[in-house]
């Protein structure tokens, strides 16, 4: 078999696992990215929208958000509605002035591969991680599959980037980690549609029949979801029943018109909230869904991937640099305090706009009031606003 060596051995290449390997690039640190689908999928997959203040200039500041800032549409604010009324929560007035930016997840992936290659970075597609090896020792290695052969990467360190499903979490041995889990008893059913936006803004919308969401990708794409069951059948969603429902939901006092058009994408998005403490066992580090996941009513999941590895990146640049420790002992300690944040936001936006089953008309008053008190009192609002244009610092 033959054995490669790179300093940084990265699993996945979806945001966490590109991000972190062109901010090590920047630093001058070498490392492989091993991925286990096509560079047509990775870039196709359509998923999270929205960038974070600090995200956005993460991107910026690295050199990858020139596309970013021509084609981004950023957003002031954003609406909530209920029984019948929209309500705009101005998040940069409550803010100092912070934004978000709606670009599509599957656009980010693109500018960072094509940064990563043309800065002549190793990204192998097609390259399964099968297993990880000697993670107590100083040279780690990552077996995989390219090519129809099976290989090793060696490493000074791993980072498992590999999402929820990847090999490297369950790689950590037993009892090392503990689990904290939420799933939600609903889904959400997502689609793309070639029609322009009915709103400037994103519209999240609590309806006696379930949430529905207004988002976009462009002037011309329209991103919206549903509420529905968790093992909802997608075949019993035809094209016109999907319109109606949104319709239904997102109808207001003062006739909201929502615009159709043809849907280019359909799936089924599961809502869980996961988190695994700590996110680092020996010279394995785990970022982004391979260790927690929020459900996505706070648009959270891509931004808190990135927050991960701009620490793990800072962390490995210090240690290259002077053989520091300190920053990658605290790497699990820093993270999870921006992550337990963020899965209480998530938690919190969830719990307030979506409806639970057995309609508890004790449950079903409690979110009333609250959606009236976000949406009346500049102290709930700015609660709402600050952790979703994201903290700063946490
Ligand atoms: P991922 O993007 O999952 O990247 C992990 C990569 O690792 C993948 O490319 C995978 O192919 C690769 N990989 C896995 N196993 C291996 C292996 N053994 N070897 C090599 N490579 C491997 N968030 C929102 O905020 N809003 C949304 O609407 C939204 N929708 C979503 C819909 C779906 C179906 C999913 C799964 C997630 C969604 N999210 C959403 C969450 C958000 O997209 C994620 O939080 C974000 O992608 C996390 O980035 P990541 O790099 O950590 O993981
Ligand atoms: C999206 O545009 O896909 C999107 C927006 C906001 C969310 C989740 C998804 O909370």
């Amino acid at each position: 078999m033959s054995a490669e060596r790179t300093q940084v051995g990265i699993v996945g290449a979806g945001p966490a696992g590109l991000v972190l390997s062109h901010l090590l690039a920047l630093e001058g640190i070498e490392s492989v990215v091993l991925e286990a689908r096509s560079r047509e999928y990775v870039e196709h997959r359509v998923r999270a929208g929205v960038l974070e203040h600090g995200t956005v200039e993460l991107l910026r500041e690295a050199g990858v958000g020139e596309r970013l800032q021509r084609e981004g549409l950023v957003h002031h604010g954003l609406e909530l509605r209920f029984g019948g009324a929209g309500h705009r929560i101005v998040l940069s007035d409550l803010t100092d002035g912070r934004t978000i930016t709606v670009y599509g997840q599957q656009e980010v992936v693109k500018d960072l591969i094509a940064a990563r290659l043309d800065a002549g970075g190793d990204l192998r597609f097609e390259a399964s991680a099968v297993s990880v090896h000697g993670l107590d020792s100083e040279r780690p290695a990552i077996r995989f599959t390219h090519d129809g052969a099976e290989r090793d990467l060696r490493c000074d360190v791993i980072a498992g980037c590999d999402g929820f499903h990847g090999i490297c979490r369950d790689a950590i041995p037993a009892g090392v980690l503990a689990a904290y889990e939420r799933e939600y008893p609903f889904a959400w059913l997502g689609i793309l549609a070639e029609v322009a936006p009915s709103a400037e803004e994103l519209i999240y919308c609590h309806h006696d029949r379930g949430f529905a969401l207004h988002s976009m990708r462009s002037p011309k794409l329209t991103r919206l979801y549903l509420q529905c069951e968790p093992d909802e059948d997608l075949d019993a969603w035809p094209d016109e029943r999907i319109w109606e429902e949104l319709q239904t939901r997102l109808a207001t006092d003062d006739g909201f018109r929502l615009g159709s058009g043809p849907i280019v994408e359909k799936g089924i998005t599961p809502m869980r909230s996961f988190v695994v403490e700590p996110l680092q066992h020996a010279r394995l580090y785990l970022a982004g869904d391979a260790a927690h996941i929020v459900p996505p009513t706070g648009a959270k999941g891509l931004n808190l991937a990135v927050a991960d590895v701009r620490v793990l990146g800072e962390a490995l640049a210090a240690w290259y640099r002077s053989g520091a420790t300190e920053l990658l002992q605290a790497y699990s300690d820093t993270c999870l305090r921006r992550v337990w944040r963020v899965q209480h936001f998530s938690w919190w936006m969830t719990q307030m706009l979506h409806r639970f089953a057995g309609d508890d008309p004790f449950e079903a008053r409690l979110q009333r009031s609250q959606l009236a008190y976000v949406t009346s009192s500049r102290a709930a609002a700015t609660t709402l606003a600050e952790n979703y244009v994201g903290l700063a610092r946490v």
